[in-house]
């Protein structure tokens, strides 16, 4: 089963609760996101394994840590999971990006793939997936279903915010995927949104409606 890891760090749940906020405009829950996303980022980065190079500081030679050779990839589902991309870009430049297209048909709740594009080497990257809402798991679970089928076979699901049943449904499809939040809600309603949630993340990322 895997594991879900809520992300208590006080920046995050302060940045969050703004996120929530129905009177934060565009520009600033578009920057609050990228913010959280680096933060984000930061803890789940934490078991990346590090390896021993030599360098000259001005006073002599430090044996001192870098990042080991791990490929990493970074995965938004489109469109929201755009939102939380460059943040992560900031600590990562390199690392290269793969997308997921996925829509929500409004009636079923049911995800269709609509774009796919992947790094060449998918089966050799660690995967960070990401869409800021995990309401009923119908698109994080189709797109991790597209990435394994495609060959990719470690990832982490990185979300904003959760519902139980988002959880549940991925824990059950997809057992070795560990999920990231910053919170976990309450429950979802009748249109399939996550309640008390932040309203349509895409919409408000992107000032559409
Ligand atoms: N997608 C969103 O953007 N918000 C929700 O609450 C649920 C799904």
């Amino acid at each position: 089963m895997g594991k879900i890891y809520v992300f208590d760090h006080p920046l995050i749940q302060h940045k969050l609760t703004y996120i929530r906020d129905v009177s934060t405009g565009t520009k600033q829950f578009r920057e609050l996101v990228d913010e959280v996303g680096s933060l984000m980022a930061f803890e789940i980065t934490r078991d990346l394994s590090l390896e021993d190079v030599t360098v000259n500081t001005p006073v002599g030679p430090s044996t001192s840590k870098v990042i080991a050779g791990k490929k990493l990839g970074l995965i938004p589902i489109l469109r929201a999971g755009l939102g939380m991309m460059d943040g992560i870009l900031k600590l990562m430049p390199n690392v290269r990006v793969g997308h997921v297209g996925l829509y929500r048909d409004p009636d079923t709740f049911e995800p269709h793939e609509y774009y796919i594009k992947l790094p060449k080497d998918i089966e050799e990257r660690d995967l960070i997936v990401m869409d800021p809402m995990l309401a009923t798991g119908g698109s994080a679970v189709a797109a991790i279903d597209a990435l394994k089928q495609r060959g990719a076979s470690n990832m982490k699901l990185m979300c904003l915010i959760a519902a139980p049943e988002g959880v549940g449904e991925v824990q059950k499809a997809h057992p070795d995927v560990d999920i990231y939040l910053a919170a976990l809600d309450e429950k979802l309603d009748e249109k399939g949104y996550i309640v008390p949630g932040l309203g349509d993340a895409g919409d408000r990322l992107f000032g559409t409606k």
